[in-house]
C-alpha cells in the first residue's frame, strides 16, 4: 500500500545512480541524445572554451533561478619562469591573495600538449601536484590523458583545490606535471592556462541556508524526532563525475548541481498536486477497510512526486565536433517543488 520506493524518490537523477550498478546502457542514449561523443578526440582551445564559457555563463544568468552566477577568470602562465631546466617542470600562474574572500566553484588546468607516442600507446597516466616547497607536493588530479601521435592536443585536469588555496593565502609555487607511464617523467606542454569560476565572498553566506537556490514552498523544514515527515522537496545534489558514465567528461559545466527530490507522508487533505488527486485521497480512506474485509489490494494512497520542475542549462562537446562547445537546456532536471499526486 501507498507508494514505493521509486515514486517517492521520483528524481530520476537518482534512479541512474542505481542503474549504474544494475546495467551499463547510455545516459545520454536514454536522455535522447542520439551521437555520442568520442572522448579520447576531444580537442577543445583555450579560445574556444573562453568563448563558450561566457555565453554558457550569459545563458544561465538569463534562465536560472539561482541567486548569483560565478564569473569566469582565466591566468596564463608566466612565460618567464617557463621550464627553466628540465628537472624543474613547474608551470606558474599569477594568482595572488586575495584581500576579498573568494569561493572558487571550479578550476580547469588547460595545457596544449605536445604530439606524443611512447612505445604504442598516446594515453598517459598524469599526475597533477601543487608544490608546497623544495620536496613538498600535493596531489591535486591525477587521470589518465589521450594524445594526438602527431598533432597538439588540449587537455584538461581539475585543480579547483590549488586555486582556492593560492587565494586564501597560500605561498604560490606553481604546479607541476608528472607523467607516470613516461619514460622521462613529465610532459613539457606548448601551452597553459587556468580557467577558474570564482564567486565573490556574499555568496558564501547565502549558500550556507540553502544550496544555489532560494527558499521554496514545499522545501523541507527541519522536522521534530519521532514524527513522520509530510511530502516535501529534499535537497540531492547530482555530481556528474560521480555517474560513471565515460561521455560525462564531454560535460564541461556544470560539474554538480541541486537536482532535488520529493518523499513523504501524503495523508488526507495535505498539498494536492491536482482535483484527481484529491478524489483518489477520498477513495483510498473509504476502500481501506472494505479491501481489507474482502482480502484485496486497496486503491492507492496519492504519492509525493514533482510538481514542477525546471530545465538545466548545460555546457558540453559539440558531438558531431571535437573542437567545439556547445550550450544546451536540458529538461526537467531540476525539482522545484513537490505535491502529492
Ligand atoms: C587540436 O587543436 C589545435 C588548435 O586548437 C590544433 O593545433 C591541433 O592540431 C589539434 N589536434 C588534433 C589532434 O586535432
Ligand atoms: C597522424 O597520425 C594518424 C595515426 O597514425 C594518421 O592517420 C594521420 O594521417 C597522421 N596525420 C598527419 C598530419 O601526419
Ligand atoms: C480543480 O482544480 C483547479 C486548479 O487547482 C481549481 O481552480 C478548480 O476550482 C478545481 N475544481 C473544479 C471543480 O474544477
Amino acid at each position: 500500500m501507498g507508494c514505493n520506493l521509486w515514486a517517492t524518490t521520483a528524481a530520476w537523477t537518482f534512479l541512474y545512480i542505481v542503474q549504474v550498478l544494475s546495467a551499463d546502457s547510455s545516459l545520454f542514449q536514454d536522455l535522447g541524445l542520439s551521437t555520442l561523443p568520442d572522448v579520447t578526440k576531444i580537442n577543445i582551445s583555450q579560445d574556444e572554451y573562453t568563448r563558450m564559457m561566457s555565453l554558457y555563463l550569459d545563458s544561465r544568468q538569463q534562465h536560472s533561478t539561482e541567486d548569483s552566477i560565478p564569473k569566469l577568470i582565466t591566468f596564463y602562465a608566466v612565460k618567464r619562469d617557463w621550464w627553466p631546466n628540465r628537472e624543474d617542470s613547474r608551470l606558474k600562474f599569477p594568482i595572488r591573495p586575495s584581500s576579498q574572500e573568494m569561493e572558487v566553484e571550479s578550476a580547469q588546468l588547460r595545457i596544449l600538449a605536445p604530439a606524443f607516442v611512447d612505445g604504442h600507446s598516446t594515453a598517459v597516466r598524469i599526475q597533477v601536484n601543487q608544490v608546497l616547497g623544495v620536496r613538498r607536493r600535493r596531489l591535486v588530479d591525477e587521470k589518465v590523458i589521450y594524445l594526438s601521435p602527431n598533432l597538439t592536443k588540449w587537455c584538461e585536469f581539475e585543480v579547483t583545490s590549488a586555486v582556492q588555496s593560492w587565494f586564501n593565502g597560500e605561498r604560490n609555487l606553481g604546479l607541476e606535471l608528472v607523467c607516470i607511464d613516461c619514460r622521462n617523467n613529465y610532459l613539457k606542454p606548448v601551452e597553459a592556462a587556468i580557467s577558474a569560476l570564482v564567486y565573490p565572498e556574499h555568496r558564501r553566506f547565502r549558500r550556507a541556508s540553502s544550496p544555489y537556490q532560494p527558499a521554496r514552498r514545499t522545501d523541507c523544514r527541519e522536522s521534530r524526532k519521532g514524527t513522520k515527515r509530510k511530502c516535501c522537496r529534499h535537497n540531492m545534489i547530482v555530481k556528474f563525475a560521480e555517474l560513471k558514465f565515460p561521455e560525462m567528461v564531454s560535460i564541461v559545466q556544470p560539474k554538480s548541481y541541486e537536482a532535488g527530490f520529493c518523499q513523504g507522508q501524503c495523508p488526507p487533505n495535505y498539498n494536492h498536486a491536482t482535483n484527481h488527486s484529491r478524489i483518489q485521497s477520498l477513495l483510498h480512506q473509504m476502500d481501506r477497510k472494505n479491501a481489507k474485509r474482502l482480502n484485496r489490494r486497496a486503491i492507492p494512497k496519492a504519492c509525493c512526486t514533482p510538481s514542477k520542475l525546471e530545465p538545466l542549462e548545460i555546457l558540453r562537446v559539440n558531438p558531431s565536433d571535437n573542437t567545439k562547445l556547445i550550450v544546451e537546456k536540458w529538461d526537467n532536471m531540476q525539482v522545484i517543488e513537490c505535491a502529492c499526486s
